[in-house]
């Protein structure tokens, strides 16, 4: 049965290439099927989407959890931090690599600078559980260091596949790591600022990390402002006077 299939298929596809179909388009990023698929149905089709996605993510997170690609950081982690909020978000927020209060919890950003992240989303008429929050590494670098460019290759699989299962509309890229990480890019934090980009189907913002707001308080206005623009894009209204 399964041979005939598969060479009814290999003729189907040898025809399309034939009538100079080369490409076609992927209809599911995690390829796990759901209930509701086959359904034309709007809210049945988007809850199937969302079973799709909240799968993916869970096979991905088992993947991340073994990873052992860094020798260091998986001697040095308790855990692996692998992201958290709506698998479903139209915004996600990057941050850079769990710090002491993430690797012992398994929680993105909920230290103080995650804190600030809160307050920020919150801000902005949004709750943390209607976005997705994850970092560019899973594993805490010792001593909250700068994570090392080889680290960013070995996670960069992860995170890029995180991306494409959630599919978010906007991305906001919290601090230089996050930034130069996801948009390839030797470019500082201040130089991104204030402009779009787009990586994949998201539009990208860049703005200072929340962990350097604690140290520079002045510069929330700077990060208010990329906000600002941010919920204008996404036709999220903020409070009169914000
Ligand atoms: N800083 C980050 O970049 N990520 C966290 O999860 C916490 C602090």
């Amino acid at each position: 049965m399964e041979v005939c299939q598969s060479v009814r298929l290999r003729q189907r596809l040898e025809s399309l290439a034939r009538a100079g179909v080369l490409q076609l388009p992927r209809l599911r990023p995690t390829g796990v099927s759901f209930p509701g698929a086959a359904t034309g149905d709007p809210a049945s089709r988007e809850a199937g989407a969302d079973h799709d996605r909240r799968r993916g993510l869970e096979l991905l997170q088992a993947e991340v959890a073994a990873c052992t690609a860094c020798q260091e950081l998986t001697a040095t982690r308790t855990q692996t931090v692998f992201g958290a909020g709506s698998p479903a978000a139209r915004l996600v927020f990057l941050g850079e690599a769990p710090g002491a209060d993430e690797d012992a919890s398994g929680q993105p950003f909920v230290g103080a600078a995650g804190q600030l992240l809160t307050k920020i989303i919150e801000a902005c008429t949004l709750r943390r559980e209607e976005v997705y929050i994850l970092n560019v590494l899973k594993c805490r670098p010792p001593g909250n260091r700068t994570p090392q460019s080889d680290e960013v290759g070995n996670c960069r699989k992860f995170f890029e596949r995180q991306l494409e299962i959630i599919r978010p509309e906007f991305i906001c890229c919290l601090g230089t790591t996050a930034a130069q990480a996801l948009l390839q890019t030797g470019e500082s934090i201040g130089k991104l600022r204030g402009r779009w980009f787009t990586h994949a189907d998201a539009m990208v913002i860049c703005t200072y990390h929340p962990s350097y707001l604690l140290r520079t308080p002045a510069a929330k206005r700077d990060v208010w402002d990329d906000m600002k623009r941010l919920m204008d894009r996404m036709g999220v209204a903020l409070e009169p006077g914000r």
